[in-house]
């Protein structure tokens, strides 16, 4: 089935000019892309749209690193989208979860500086488009 993922580049890929490597893996995959914009975020998008970590003790950390320069966001399209994009990004932390081949596994170290974010679920993904694309409701 047919369904719509978020997809950020964050300010660490557009910095590493990782933004074409990003989305041609994107393309290859087969993912359509139905939205694309750079922009720096505010803070107030930035914590809705990480909301579910606001207790976690990184969470200042994350917000000062997404709003400190451009980034990438996306939205793409495809079966299974959501899925078949966190397998190309691997696991969170690039080093001790990420599969060789993956986004983060082959161009990425850190744990917050891991290059891109991918909705989690349907549920998500809907309220992250809805954030980061009013334009398209
Ligand atoms: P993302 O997939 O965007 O979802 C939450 C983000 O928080 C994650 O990618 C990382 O950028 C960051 N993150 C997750 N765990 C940690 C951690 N232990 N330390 C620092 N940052 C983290």
């Amino acid at each position: 089935m047919t369904e719509r993922t978020l997809v950020l580049i964050k300010p660490d890929g557009v910095e590493r000019r990782y933004v074409g490597d990003i989305l041609g893996r994107v393309e290859r995959k087969g993912l359509d892309l139905v939205a694309l914009k750079l922009l720096t975020v505010d803070r107030e998008v930035a914590e809705k749209h990480y909301a579910e970590h606001a207790e976690r003790p990184f969470f200042p950390d994350l917000i000062e690193f997404i709003t400190s320069g451009p980034l990438v966001a996306a939205v793409l399209e495809g079966p299974r989208s959501i899925e078949a994009f966190r397998q190309i990004a691997g696991g969170t932390d690039p080093v001790a979860k990420a599969t060789p081949g993956t986004i983060r596994a082959d161009l990425a170290l850190d744990g917050q500086k891991n290059l891109v974010h991918g909705s989690d679920s349907p549920e998500s993904a809907a309220r992250e488009i809805a954030l980061w694309f009013p334009e398209l409701g």
